[in-house]
């Protein structure tokens, strides 16, 4: 899938696009299906909420399950992506975002690529995240909030926050959230199951807690210019991967047909990928 010149324009302007429905309801239903087994196993890659056993987030499922190996292969996914870069891509990070009903907890405002100059000595924000909704996002179920535009302020000065929830986040302080929001505004895509939003690495944004009783399962894709790949790896291989081979794409109906994928951690994360610190 091709970006249209007017969407590099809209990319460049605001840090994102939002895609409604850009995958079919049996294409989401592949994935939808997968999520209870991979979040009732317990390993490492399942990080539950604090004080609850709902899973925040799940790392790396790429890795060991079917279909989410074959949406990492995804063209409608890769393919927008490595034109903005005109560059090959590696999987940076693989994640499924519960917040689940009742119990899904807030992340904090920030900017993804911090975290990955700080703690990955990523080189520059040549990483974008891209998005899909496993379920329907309203505005009560703790919807992303971006502040457009605010991409282009770079690097902005976070504090690594290790308290608020369950998962340490670098994390952008008030006032500079204020000032950014008084030029921007705050945007949060709304949309079916299967809608795509493709992100800015720099681009600030944060979700509030779902009160709702409706899960909003998301699973966001981070895919990095090969040639920018990290250069430390201190935090373990299942948050940020170290394998930096090209993506090879599959075909556009990947999800409703076999084809073969690796799935080397299926039967377990090898010790190495668990170990925290490398380098
Ligand atoms: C993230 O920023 O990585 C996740 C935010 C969310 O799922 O709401
Ligand atoms: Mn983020």
């Amino acid at each position: 899938m091709k970006l249209t010149p007017q969407q590099l324009v809209e990319f460049e302007r605001d840090g994102y696009l939002f895609f409604p429905g850009m995958f079919k309801p049996e294409e989401i239903q592949v994935l939808i299906d997968e999520v209870p087994q991979l979040y009732a196993q317990r390993r490492p890659e399942n990080v539950r909420e604090k004080g609850s056993d709902a899973v925040r987030t799940n790392f790396a499922a790429h890795l060991y399950s079917y279909p989410y190996a074959k949406l990492a292969r995804h063209p409608r996914m890769i393919e927008p992506v490595s034109q903005v870069f005109g560059d090959e891509l590696y999987m940076h990070q693989f994640k499924i975002n519960g917040k689940m009903a009742f119990d899904g907890d807030v992340w904090q405002w920030h900017q993804d690529y911090g975290t990955w100059k700080n703690d990955d000595q990523m080189p520059e924000a040549k990483a974008m995240n891209v998005a899909i909704f496993l379920d329907e996002v309203n505005e009560f179920n703790g919807p992303l909030m971006f502040i457009p535009g605010s991409h282009k302020v770079g690097v902005i000065d976070a504090a690594h926050d290790t308290s608020t929830t369950s998962y340490p986040l670098w994390t952008i302080d008030q006032d500079t959230i204020t000032k950014l929001v008084r030029r921007g505004g705050i945007v949060s895509p709304k949309g079916p199951a299967g809608s795509m939003i493709m992100f800015h690495s720099c681009l600030v944004h944060a979700s509030t807690s779902n009160l709702s009783p409706w899960n909003r399962v998301s699973v966001y894709l981070s895919l990095c210019a090969v040639s920018n790949h990290i250069r430390r790896f201190k935090r373990p291989e299942y948050i940020a991967h170290r394998d930096f081979t090209p993506i090879r794409c599959l075909p556009d109906d990947c999800l409703l047909r076999h084809y073969e994928v690796p799935l080397p951690w299926k039967d377990g994360t090898p010790e190495e990928a668990l170990k925290p610190a490398v380098v």
